[in-house]
């Protein structure tokens, strides 16, 4: 294990207040993305330019593969402002738990559930999802969107979604990650990509990757279903994306504080190297005891 893996072993709190705190964040998530904290899902032949219903059709695509009945009631696993936990509320009927370890994303959770009249159907409360604040096998559902990268211990908190899922639940894990293990990357990716991994706080990025993810999976004790490689639905995003925040980029580069503009920083910088890097969605389930290994 390298340095940098055993360094990536807690919590990092005050990089995380750093990517998602700073005023240039705020504002970049609550004007832009309307709260929403991911990416977005674009169909063949569908405009890229519409980032805002790509993102509603990512979240429909977490929900279909959820499958859960009207009722279950589901983990999300660093629910940000719980844009998702609502759409899955809403949308699919579901019963949703958030779990944050940001205080500003967790009030800003509860007083736009309130708004919306969703809090009866979604409650958020304080936890790192590597220790979660649940008993054993009471949820029926869970998933990350695009929080896993964010993990100090990708193992560790697989076995904690294994854990509070019960048996026959199910797990799907949207985000991106880079298509090989970062050493056999060239030299200039990797110019690029490990900073932006230091600067985002995303030390799971460095340890599990898009080969070794279903393994990873197997290993906490799930039956993997289906590793999608969804690249191609993310791609319009991004491209959308690179397109839309270029030019202000290099304006607030040039003329402002470039490190009060992280994510605007992150999103633009990613382009250079979209070509290592993979946006998965994998469903897994918890074995029922009958259906497990011996
Ligand atoms: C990219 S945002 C995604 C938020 C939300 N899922 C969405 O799609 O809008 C990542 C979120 O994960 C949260 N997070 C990071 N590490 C976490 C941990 N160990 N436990 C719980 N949440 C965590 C961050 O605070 C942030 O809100």
């Amino acid at each position: 294990m390298g340095a940098q893996e055993l360094d990536a072993h807690q919590l990092d709190l005050t990089g995380l207040r750093r990517v998602y705190g700073r005023t240039g964040s705020r504002l970049f998530y609550t004007r832009v993305a309307r709260n929403a904290r991911h990416w977005g899902w674009t169909e063949p032949g569908q405009s890229k330019w519409r980032l805002w219903r790509a993102q509603r059709q990512l979240e429909d695509v977490l929900g279909r593969k959820l499958a859960l009945p009207v009722g279950a009631r589901v983990m999300d696993a660093g629910c940000g402002a719980g844009v998702v936990a609502r759409a899955m509320a809403a949308r699919f009927g579901l019963v949703v738990t958030g779990v944050d370890v940001l205080d500003f994303h967790l009030r800003e959770a509860r007083r736009l559930s309130a708004r919306a009249a969703l809090d009866d159907r979604t409650t958020f409360s304080w936890g790192d999802y590597h220790q979660l604040p649940f008993e054993n096998d009471v949820f029926d559902g869970a998933y990350s969107m695009e929080t896993l990268v964010h993990s100090y211990d990708p193992a560790r908190a697989l076995a904690e979604f294994h854990r509070v899922l019960r048996p026959g639940g199910r797990l799907v894990l949207l985000g991106p990650m880079s298509t090989v293990p970062l050493a056999e990357l060239t030299p200039q990716a990797r110019a690029v990509l490990e900073p932006y991994l230091d600067a985002m706080v995303f030390p799971g990025a460095k340890v599990y990757h898009a080969r070794n993810l279903p393994q990873l999976l197997a290993e906490a004790g799930f039956e993997v279903e289906e590793a999608l490689d969804a690249t191609a639905y993310y791609e319009p995003t991004s491209e959308a994306v690179y397109a839309y925040f270029r030019l202000p980029w290099e304006v607030l580069r040039r003329f402002g504080d470039p490190a009060r503009w992280l994510n605007l920083r992150s999103t633009v910088e990613m382009y250079a190297v979209r070509e290592y890097i993979a946006w998965y969605v994998h469903t897994a389930v918890k074995p029922t005891p009958e259906r497990a290994a011996p």
